[in-house]
């Protein structure tokens, strides 16, 4: 906090006016003038605080603001109304128009309940001129040392901007220079062993058509009109149905379902077909085989013959077989199919004769999924996390976790139990979540690849952009994002549905419910739960905390073991931010999870971002974050700038325990958000260059930080944010291994050596990514060699991350 000065020739007092755009974009605005005429903004224009209240565009707006000041404690207290003609309203409070402290949301009616205890300073309603246009708003008189602190603090706000701003190509373009890199081998820390997981969410069609195996899209015909805004999705999506040749509209019945939680299914006339295309098209391969199953039962007298076949893009029946429905009741059909040739477009088809069938859950997946589990993950993308040797997995978001509304609210129950028994949910990224990739198979997958397991589950808030009204709304429009919170009265079902999750992951089959459906799906032995996320990044409010605090509480006093992860806003600094990280340290939790995507500027500028953090303090997970550039493109320069910004984090990992890159998956022509960590379609994986980053910092992790100085003949600032190191002792063997990050244009020779050590017989495995830092498809390069010198020397390359691990022979 600043503390202003006025020198002798400057006024006591001057008018500060605050007011907000009449169409209430933005949010609070300042101006200031020494006579009440001639008016200048403060903070460029930019508004001092923000609506953060509902969805993003209809909302969170401001308008008709009104500062005030309490003369009792100089705090200044802001009301707005959130819509232009709607009863609902805001109110948020601030030390000094810098800091604000968490918002509030109520209906007008209840303003008299906000109102500032005690005497206020005189405000006066009026229009002033402001640049061009007249703002309509309240002025007052303030201390011109008020004025000279918020232009200060504006001032370095745009200072810190400026460099956030900075770019690799327009900054770093240094002269050559030379490193030396000292090794203190004697001076060590500890670190975290699980510094690079994965955070998984079904975004970007990662689940469904992605990540999950089933090859038919729909196969439950549970799409429904308010999965996707656009679309107007619906029970026969993605199937067409056919009467000989004419097309013909699917029937859709709901009498007698499957299960209550799957009540759609299709009536497949006999003399007709119905016919799925999968996602973009079902990719086949000659000889492999594929599981085929659906529940069928007769839908009229006798029986029904049921013709399933694998047809290519040329019409061509790459794999057929017949089913005989004749039960009056739902019976499970399942077979095995080997195409006779490859396909990528191909298509299945169901065709009844004799009599009409009723037919649910049409089911195909290779056998081959990711070691060969039922129900299990596409080989090569599975694969490919796996080969990020990642020491967690977060999931099932994110946004997905805490929802579009207390029903959206990701419930673990809805995902786990028999397929046709899962709950499907609406993806609030526009899609629809089968959850055939449900709790189970995530923990699963962990195991698979010798992963922690990290859900997180909504902190009895929904996510503060929801578009969607809480159920036990009320009229006026303060029901929107996440005010509403689960109700009290139901909080008490929440906090036990979390419990069970517990007992799920870690119960004894003999005495938990929960356990015993964990081992009918074919995992009797515990998962070992350890982490368990509550909320996802949600606005600091009273409905979060005392929400988060009755979920804690509980946890903490039946599993003291579990470790729960807070949440501390979308930002590194701010409200949310620094509120979410006093909450976190009332509440005494281990770990609290920052999210930030920034700029490749902030990442160089902010190497240092944890050197100051209180080790007393709940430790970090840096669950989501990535440098992004305009058009938000994956580049080799996003990738050094997060190369660079890691061995800060490696640094600090007695401070950082975990981190994980996000978004992990994309499917090409169904994303909403870039960049992400890998793309790729239903043939094809293409990871970024910094998925090469994660990999090389994943499976060249450690944890034994050992300091080191870095020397540079150039002793700028710049040179110094320009060329990184970070050293670990290796687990398992005698070994170093060195991350070196080279941001400039030019080569950077190095010298490296360790004290105490002689290198001269260390076998070097060295791999270094390094190119145009425009390029999106920098692929690491490896080498092997000898070290035949006491110390090593090394030319970084231009725009490089080179890792060495140095093994002792
Ligand atoms: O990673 C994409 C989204 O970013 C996550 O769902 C959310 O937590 C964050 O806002």
């Amino acid at each position: 906090m600043f503390t202003p000065q006025v020198s002798a020739n400057q006024p006591d007092s001057v008018y500060l006016f605050s007011y907000a755009e009449a169409n209430g974009a933005g949010g609070l605005k300042l101006a200031w003038s020494p006579d009440a005429q001639n008016w200048t903004q403060l903070n460029s224009g930019n508004s001092v605080v923000n609506s953060d209240f509902g969805p993003w565009g209809r909302m969170k707006k401001c308008f008709r603001p009104h500062l005030v000041q309490t003369v009792s404690d100089g705090k200044w207290h802001c009301t707005w109304h959130l819509s232009a003609d709607g009863d609902g309203m805001a109110y948020v409070d601030s030390p000094d128009l810098m800091y604000w402290n968490p918002q509030l949301y109520f209906p007008a009616d209840k303003l008299s309940s906000y109102a500032p205890k005690g005497a206020v300073h005189p405000t006066k309603h009026i229009d002033a001129k402001i640049g061009s246009k007249t703002q309509t708003g309240y002025s007052q008189r303030v201390p011109y040392s008020l004025i000279e602190g918020l232009i200060r603090f504006s001032d370095q706000r745009a200072y810190r901007a400026a460099q956030y701003d900075e770019r690799l190509q327009d900054v770093y373009a240094l002269a050559p220079f030379e490193a030396t890199l000292t090794v203190h081998t004697d001076s060590t820390k500890t670190i975290s062993d699980k510094l690079i997981g994965i955070f998984f969410e079904d975004i970007n069609y990662g689940a469904d058509g992605g990540l999950y195996a089933e090859l038919v899209q729909n196969r439950d015909f549970e799409y429904a009109p308010g999965d996707n805004h656009h679309a107007k999705w619906s029970p026969s999506t993605a199937w067409t149905a056919l009467s000989g040749s004419d097309s013909v509209a699917l029937s859709i019945d709901t009498i007698l379902p499957l299960h209550a939680n799957n009540p759609h299914y299709a009536l497949l006339h006999a003399g007709t077909a119905i016919t799925n295309a999968g996602y973009d098209g079902i990719v086949l391969r000659k000889g492999e085989r594929y599981r085929f199953s659906f529940f069928g039962r007769s839908a009229a007298k006798g029986a029904s013959d049921v013709e399933v076949s694998l047809i290519g893009k040329d019409g061509k029946v790459l794999a057929q077989k017949k089913f005989k429905v004749s039960s009056k009741n739902w019976k499970k059909f399942s077979s095995t199919f080997v195409p006779s040739a490859d396909a990528d477009q191909a298509s299945i088809r169901l065709a009844a004769s004799g009599a009409d069938a009723a037919v649910d859950m049409i089911s195909l997946f290779p056998v081959n999924t990711f070691k060969n589990r039922e129900n299990g993950l596409r080989a090569d993308l599975a694969q490919t996390l796996a080969d990020l040797h990642p020491r967690f997995v977060r999931f099932p978001g994110g946004c997905v976790a805490h929802g579009d509304g207390i029903d959206n609210i990701y419930d673990w129950k809805g995902s786990v139990g028999p397929l046709e028994s899962r709950k499907p949910l609406r993806n609030l990224w526009n899609y629809h979540q089968t959850r055939g990739l449900g709790y189970f198979e995530y923990f699963q997958f962990c195991e698979d690849i010798g992963a922690e397991p990290l859900p997180v589950l909504a902190a009895g808030v929904p996510c503060q952009n929801s578009g969607t009204p809480g159920h036990h709304s009320h009229d006026h429009v303060t029901s929107y994002g996440q005010q509403d919170g689960i109700p009290m009265d139901e909080m008490d079902e929440y906090i036990q549905d979390v419990l069970d999750l517990i007992e799920y992951a870690n119960g004894d089959p003999r005495t938990s419910r929960w356990a015993r459906m964990r081992a009918e799906a074919g995992h009797p032995k515990p998962f070992n739960l350890k982490y368990i996320g509550i909320g996802n990044e949600d606005m600091i409010t009273e409905p979060f905390e005392k929400r988060f605090a009755m979920i804690a509480d509980a946890v903490k006093a039946r599993y003291p073991e579990i470790k729960i992860v807070g949440t501390v806003g979308p930002f590194y600094e701010g409200t949310d931010y620094t509120r979410g990280w006093e909450f976190a340290t009332e509440q005494n939790l281990p770990l609290v999870d920052e999210h930030y995507y920034v700029s490749p500027g902030w990442m160089i500028n902010n190497n240092h971002f944890y050197d100051s953090y209180d080790r007393s303090k709940p430790h970090v997970y840096l669950g989501e974050y990535a440098a992004h550039i305009p058009g938000r493109h994956s580049t080799l320069e996003t990738a050094l700038c997060e190369a660079a910004y890691l061995t800060g984090v490696e640094r600090n990992g007695d401070v950082v325990e975990m981190t994980s890159y996000a978004p992990l998956l994309a499917k090409e022509g169904h994303t909403q958000w870039r960049p992400d960590l890998i793309y790729f379609n239903n043939t094809e994986i293409k990871p970024t260059t910094s998925y090469f980053v994660q990999q090389l910092y994943g499976q060249n992790s450690g944890n034994t930080y050992v300091n080191s100085t870095l020397e540079l003949s150039d002793k700028s600032a710049y040179a110094a944010k320009s060329v990184l190191a970070s050293v670990l002792h290796g687990e398992t063997e005698d070994s170093y291994i060195l991350k070196l990050v080279n941001l400039t244009p030019a080569e950077v020779d190095t010298h490296i050596n360790l004290d105490n050590v002689n290198l001269n017989g260390y076998r070097a495995l060295q791999t270094q990514l390094s190119g145009d830092i425009a390029s999106k498809d920098v692929k690491p390069v490896s080498s092997e060699y000898t070290v035949t010198t006491p110390g090593m020397k090394l030319n970084l390359p231009a725009r490089s991350f080179t890792v060495i691990r140095l093994i002792k022979q």
